[in-house]
C-alpha cells in the first residue's frame, strides 16, 4: 500500500490488546476473566478480519516483560493458551485461518511449545488470514536475535538482512497498528516492522473492541496520507520512470 488514501483495505492490521484487566476490574471479576473475555474479541475480530480482505493480523498476546506480572496471572495466561488452542483452532482453521506464534519459545513450557507446533501444523494449509500471535515477543528482543542469527551466519548486518532475520519475515510490515485501552505507546511491540505503520488509539478496552471498532480504526487508515519518506506532492503525481540508455 503505497498510494494515497485508496480505500483498500490494510493489507496487514497489527493490534496491541490492552485493557483487559480494566475491563474485569469495572465487574468485579478477576483481572483473568478480562483475558478470558480478550480471547472471544480476539477471534471476533479474527473473523472480521476474514470477512474484510485483511490478508494479515498480528496481535500481541504475551510480551517479553509480562514475566513480571503477578504469578496468579502469568500462569492463567499460559493455560488460556492452552485452553484457547484446544477450543478455537478448528473453527479458525474453518474460516482459513493460519496461525503462527511469533517469539521466544526457549522459555515456554515443552506442553506449549508442543500445543503451538501442532496448531501451525493443523492450520498450514490455509490461505484467507495469517494470525500471527506474538507470545513472549519483544521488539528488541526481536532486532537481538535477528542480528545475533547473522552474526552467527557471518552475514552482513543490513537493514534488508536483517529485516530477512526478524521474526515476521513471512509477512509484509504493518499497515496499520491499532492500540486499544487508551494508551498511545508502542510497549516494545513491532519496533522494527511498525516503522511506516499507521497508528491508531482507540480508547475502547479489548474485550469491547469490536466490527464497529474495527471499521472505525480502517475508515481512519483511510483517510491518511501515507507518504514514507517522500512529499505530498511526489505522492500525488508519481514521477515518471527515469528513462536510461
Ligand atoms: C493487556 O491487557 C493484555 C494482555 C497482557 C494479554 C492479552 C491477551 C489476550 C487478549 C488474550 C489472548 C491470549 C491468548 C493466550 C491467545 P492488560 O492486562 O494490561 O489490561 P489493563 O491495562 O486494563 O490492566
Amino acid at each position: 500500500m503505497t498510494s494515497k488514501k485508496t480505500g483498500a483495505v490494510p493489507r496487514h492490521i497489527a493490534v496491541i490488546m490492552d485493557g483487559n484487566g480494566r475491563w474485569a476490574k469495572r465487574r468485579l471479576l478477576p483481572r483473568l476473566a478480562g483475558h478470558k473475555q480478550g480471547v472471544e474479541s480476539l477471534r471476533r475480530c479474527a473473523r472480521a478480519c476474514v470477512e474484510r480482505g485483511v490478508q494479515v493480523l498480528t496481535v500481541f498476546a504475551f510480551s517479553s516483560e509480562n514475566w513480571n506480572r503477578p504469578q496468579e496471572e502469568v500462569s492463567g495466561l499460559m493455560s488460556l493458551l492452552a485452553t484457547a488452542l484446544a477450543k478455537e483452532v478448528s473453527q479458525l482453521s474453518r474460516d482459513g485461518v493460519r496461525l503462527y506464534f511469533v517469539g521466544d519459545r526457549s522459555s515456554l513450557s515443552e506442553k506449549v511449545r508442543h500445543g503451538l507446533a501442532q496448531a501451525e501444523q493443523q492450520t498450514a494449509h490455509n490461505t484467507r488470514l495469517i494470525l500471527n500471535i506474538c507470545f513472549n515477543y519483544g521488539g528488541r528482543w526481536d532486532i537481538a536475535q535477528a542480528a545475533e542469527k547473522l552474526a552467527a551466519q557471518g552475514v552482513a548486518i543490513t537493514p534488508e538482512s536483517l529485516d530477512k532475520a526478524m521474526a515476521l519475515a513471512h509477512v509484509p510490515d504493518p499497515d496499520l497498528l491499532i492500540r486499544t485501552g487508551g494508551e498511545m505507546r508502542i510497549s516494545n511491540f513491532l519496533l522494527w516492522q511498525a516503522a511506516y505503520s499507521e497508528m491508531y488509539f482507540s480508547a475502547s478496552l479489548w474485550p469491547d473492541f469490536d466490527e464497529a471498532e474495527l471499521d472505525l480504526a480502517i475508515g481512519a487508515f483511510n483517510g491518511r496520507e501515507r507518504r514514507f519518506g517522500q512529499t505530498s506532492e511526489q505522492i500525488q503525481q508519481p514521477s515518471t520512470p527515469t528513462v536510461t540508455a
